[in-house]
């Protein structure tokens, strides 16, 4: 671009980011149009996300106006600090106060089965310490993988009863390196439209053609898979993370089938849980063996870090050298992987775990059931409370923390507009009385917002 374009596009960023920044400040001065919560809390991420000229920084002092303001009116319930292990009770910092919130129930954690703080598993870190110190040190092709990683990825694969498996850093990172390593230009993805954010920057990685079909719907993958001639992969999850469903999969099999498609399944939230012997919604449904990718994560119901892939033994060597983001990166801490091993085994070896922590979901669907309070279609552990108000869920989520609950407000863009909700982790390590504590209050300040009868 010539210079003298550049200097009048600097000056026409300059003035929009000027602009927007007094846009911002004039709409926030004028609340009478909305009493209650600050106008700018119109304003989304997704505004500052373009914007004009050559300069990347232009659009931060628009952001920084936005953020002054939105974050003591509730953006400050994201990141608060944990002061204790993320257990049933916590203790949590109100950044708003810096007061320190003791004892809340907690329902805003992974810990599916309340394995990141069993002694067995701080023992097994304990002692990995001692031997390997803090990190890997190096990326698991070159220096970074130990002994326990190599039996670990043996246990993973044992577990769920595959071949051969692939430990990444994090799930994230699994469904990244899987989806860009084995899809290229000119392949076609199709991924249900409720998968995760790591799903679909694979596919973006990957360069090949993306779509998605409509959530759990068959159908709707048919129509999409429909006249493509070329490579195609589909990916659904075992539980959607933010809605607590789980997919039709004898349905969407026959469908893949039908278009020669190859089919991938991210059980990030359902392994370990689901399934006669805890290996995930696959399982459960009996269709273990027609699904070519199984991937998930361990930062979930194992309480600890990574991700993995398992399958056949040819898949995870291609992918070995494939997966990016993968071997560039370091491998997992063997402190971590230490952790993780005594989780795995535990998992297995309590599947009173398991029979506990549908118990609890039960009982809370039960709870919530009965006083009206809206769970969207979850059957699982996994329960989104639909408040479907982009603004006041911050409201409702500031009383919630200070009555005693800590439960994760989740609105746009990491759902769509106007399905704002807090989403409920449910673990078998919950005691009854938790739960209703828990239960009480929540239903207690939803009624006060109107959000149930
Ligand atoms: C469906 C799904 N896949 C992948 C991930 C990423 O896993 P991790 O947090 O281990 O990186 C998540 C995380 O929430 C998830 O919900």
């Amino acid at each position: 671009m010539p210079d003298s374009q550049k200097k009048n596009s600097n000056l026409k960023t300059e003035m929009e980011a000027e602009s927007l920044t007094s846009r911002i400040e004039g709409e926030m001065a004028d609340e009478s149009h909305r009493p209650t919560v600050p106008a700018a809390m119109e304003y989304d991420y997704t505004n500052f996300y373009f914007g004009a000229g050559d300069d990347p920084f232009a659009l931060l002092q628009p952001f920084d106006t936005w953020w002054s303001q939105v974050k003591p009116a509730g953006y400050y319930l994201f990141e608060l600090p944990l002061h204790s292990q993320p257990g049933t009770r916590v203790d949590v910092e109100d950044t708003k106060t810096g007061d320190i919130l003791r004892g809340l129930v907690n329902f805003a954690s992974y810990n599916y089965l309340g394995l990141s703080y069993r002694p067995e598993v701080k023992k097994a870190i304990q002692e990995a310490a001692e031997v390997f110190g803090g990190g890997a040190s190096g990326s698991p092709i070159l220096s970074g993988t130990t002994d326990l990683h190599a039996q670990f990825g043996k246990e993973v694969a044992a577990f769920k009863g595959q071949e051969d498996s692939l430990i990444f850093p994090t799930g994230y990172s699994a469904n990244v390196g899987t989806i860009s390593g084995l899809m290229r230009s000119g392949d076609l993805i199709v991924a249900d439209q409720f998968a995760h954010a790591s799903v679909v920057d694979g596919m973006i990685l990957s360069k090949a053609k993306s779509r998605f079909f409509r959530h759990n719907q068959a159908d709707d993958l048919d129509r999409k898979l429909k006249g493509f001639d070329g490579k195609k992969l589909v990916i659904v999850e075992g539980v959607y993370s933010m809605d607590g469903d789980v997919p039709p999969l004898a349905e969407i099999i026959e469908v893949c089938k039908k278009h020669g498609a190859r089919l991938m399944i991210d059980e990030a939230h359902s392994a370990f849980l689901f399934g006669p012997t805890g290996k995930g919604v696959a399982e459960d449904q009996g269709v273990e063996d027609e699904i070519d990718i199984h991937l998930g994560t361990f930062s979930k119901s194992l309480g600890g870090q990574g991700g993995y892939i398992v399958g056949p033994h040819r898949l995870i060597n291609y992918l070995r050298g494939f997966s990016r983001s993968r071997f560039f990166s370091c491998a997992i801490s063997p402190v971590v992987v230490a952790g993780l091993r005594k989780a795995l085994e535990l998992a297995q070896k309590e599947p009173e775990l398991r029979t506990k922590l549908w118990e609890n979901v039960a009982y809370m669907q039960k709870l919530l059931g009965d006083a009206e309070v809206p769970i969207g279609d979850s059957t699982s552990h996994v329960i989104p409370i639909m408040v479907r108000d982009d603004a006041r869920i911050f409201m409702i989520g500031e009383e919630l923390l200070r009555e005693g609950v800590f439960i994760n407000p989740v609105r746009y863009p990491a759902v769509g507009k106007h399905k704002s909700r807090f989403r409920m982790s449910i673990s078998a390590a919950h005691s009854p009385e938790e739960l209703e504590e828990g239960a009480e209050i929540i239903i207690r300040v939803l009624r006060k917002y109107g959000i149930c009868p």
